[in-house]
């Protein structure tokens, strides 16, 4: 065979192992999605009869860093003094201060809702903790009506968050709430 015609099949055999492995990375959450019955159930066990706020925090933060596929980011800010500040997580270090309005969580904190951005190139504003952030879903902690932090999730995929994450982390809020 040629050596021309050898490097274009060369090259389109990688072009081919390249769109599998992008298409597996993209499926992985939708082969296996995250159980939110099962891992509230477990975070319900793990937080039970605990009163401590950051001792559950970081539990709950460990459990979905365990239970969710394709995620690098999952933990917590805290709302203090009107300022998210850092609080238990699982993944890289993170900025330590958001303001309220600011980034992703300073709008779910602004709107007490949760806000999903499914490519955080084209959210103006994001905060970059982690180049390998692409999409981001973050949900508002709220306790006796007042905002008390969020819980905020990155994955290294576009479009990985959808509302039946958005339902099954509601679920999770609710029952880690109910121990804060
Ligand atoms: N990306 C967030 C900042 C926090 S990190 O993702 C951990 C934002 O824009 O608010």
């Amino acid at each position: 065979m040629p050596l021309s015609n050898r490097n274009s099949v060369a090259a389109r055999l990688q072009a081919m192992a390249d769109e599998g492995r992008s298409s597996a990375r993209t499926l992985s959450h939708q082969l296996a999605p995250a159980d939110y019955g099962q891992l509230s159930q477990q975070l319900a066990a793990l937080i039970s009869g605990e009163k401590d706020r950051v001792a559950n925090l970081a539990n709950c933060a460990a459990l979905l860093w365990q239970g969710m596929p394709a995620i690098n980011w999952v933990g917590f800010y805290l709302l203090k003094r009107n300022t998210l500040v850092l609080g238990p997580f699982q993944g890289k270090p993170a900025c330590t201060r958001i303001e309220v309005g600011r980034g992703v969580c300073g709008l779910a904190a602004q709107m007490l809702k949760a806000v999903i951005v499914g490519n955080v190139d084209e959210f103006p504003g994001h905060i970059a903790c982690d180049r390998s952030s692409k999409s981001e879903i973050v949900l508002p902690l709220i306790l006796d009506g007042r905002l008390i932090g969020l819980l905020d999730i990155d994955s290294p995929e576009v479009d990985r968050f959808d509302h039946i994450d958005q339902q099954g982390l509601e679920r999770i809020v609710q029952v880690l709430i109910a121990q804060l």
